[in-house]
């Protein structure tokens, strides 16, 4: 069921059951993450596999020292500066966090969502919330609560309604690798407001091969029809004959023009485009096409971590 009911999201959340929340990132799939009932469930809902570990949510950077040792300097000042908002941080995990949140890692990753539904519902709750993306293991993340309801209505008791995410993108995910401030997955917090605080960072590329975060695994975010990712011109003559759908940044010529052309920022801006980027992708997976055609954003600002979804997406390499 979807709906707008704190209490009743409240007392399922307390039942050890799992509700769909909205982050202003994407939409989670909320549990107890103290309950290895509800943790566990929240793996079978999603598919997903148990070397892929889970992010906490919590209310406010006053709670932060009950479920995590204290940061380092550096992660400390992002933690005051961009908490609450799209930002996940790798931290040293406390004994009452459960091994099979973190995937026996002894990092737990957390994150102080700032969406007003959220933030009451975690303000109410005396345990943090488990919460990956509320989507089938390997596809798209929800923006919507539609969205939810589309792929895990019959799973999940309830799905509470905040309206589209206002960022659209998951949160950028920042911790240590070797003392050296490090973004593990890019994400709605753009990488220059990081450096523009703590200095220059490493940026890891994503890898199949040895994932630390599961989430950079190459095949992401991926829809059902196959997805190509470049200039456009040069895409479309290749597979012309085929029936194709297209992603734009911006305001196309005439000849890509079409019913199955989506513009995620007529404009050009990357904010809009990154409140666009999954429900344009959602649409075109459900149009009758062979192939999304996608071209990449200026790799600045948020463009970065756009173009890091739809490159995924277009990966053929299986996880
Ligand atoms: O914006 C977001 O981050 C959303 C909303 C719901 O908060 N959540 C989200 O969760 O995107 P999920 O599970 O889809 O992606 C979290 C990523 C995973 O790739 C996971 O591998 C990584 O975070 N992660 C979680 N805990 C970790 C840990 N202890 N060490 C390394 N990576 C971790
Ligand atoms: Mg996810």
């Amino acid at each position: 069921m979807i709906g707008q009911d704190l209490d009743t999201a409240i007392r399922i959340l307390k039942e050890e059951e799992l509700v769909a929340i909205p982050t202003e990132t994407v939409y989670g799939l909320a549990g107890n993450a103290l309950s290895t009932k509800a943790v566990a469930r929240i793996f079978s809902v999603k598919n997903r596999p148990g070397f892929d570990p889970l992010i906490i949510h919590i209310p406010s950077l006053e709670v932060l020292d009950k479920w995590t040792y204290r940061p380092s300097a550096e992660l400390h000042l992002l933690a005051e500066r961009f908490m609450p908002g799209p930002l996940t941080l790798l931290l040293p995990r406390r004994e009452m966090i459960p091994d099979l949140v973190t995937s026996g890692s002894s990092l737990v990753a957390v994150r102080i969502p700032a969406h007003p539904m959220s933030q009451a519902l975690l303000s109410a709750l005396d345990f943090p919330l488990a919460a990956p993306s509320a989507n089938p293991f390997g596809y798209i993340s929800p923006t919507t609560a539609t969205h939810v309801a589309d792929q895990l209505g019959d799973k999940i008791p309830y799905i509470l309604d905040g309206g589209p995410c206002a960022v659209g993108l998951e949160s950028t995910i920042i911790g240590l690798e070797d003392g050296i401030v490090t973004v593990f997955r890019k994400g709605g917090l753009a990488v220059e407001s990081i450096e523009a605080l703590v200095g220059p960072v490493q940026v890891k590329a994503h890898s199949s091969s040895n994932p630390q975060a599961p989430g950079m695994l190459k095949s992401h975010y991926a829809p059902r029809v196959p997805l190509v990712f470049g200039s456009l011109e040069e895409l479309t003559a290749r597979h012309a004959g085929q029936r194709l759908g297209i992603l734009a940044f911006q305001e196309v010529s005439e000849q890509l023009a079409g019913p199955d052309t989506l513009v995620l920022s007529p404009s050009g801006n990357l904010l809009e485009a990154a409140q666009r980027l999954f429900a344009a992708m959602r649409a075109l997976d459900q149009r009758d096409i062979e192939l999304i055609v996608a071209e990449p954003l200026p790799e600045t600002g948020l463009g970065r971590a756009i173009n890091d979804r739809l490159r995924r997406a277009s990966s053929q390499e299986k996880e």
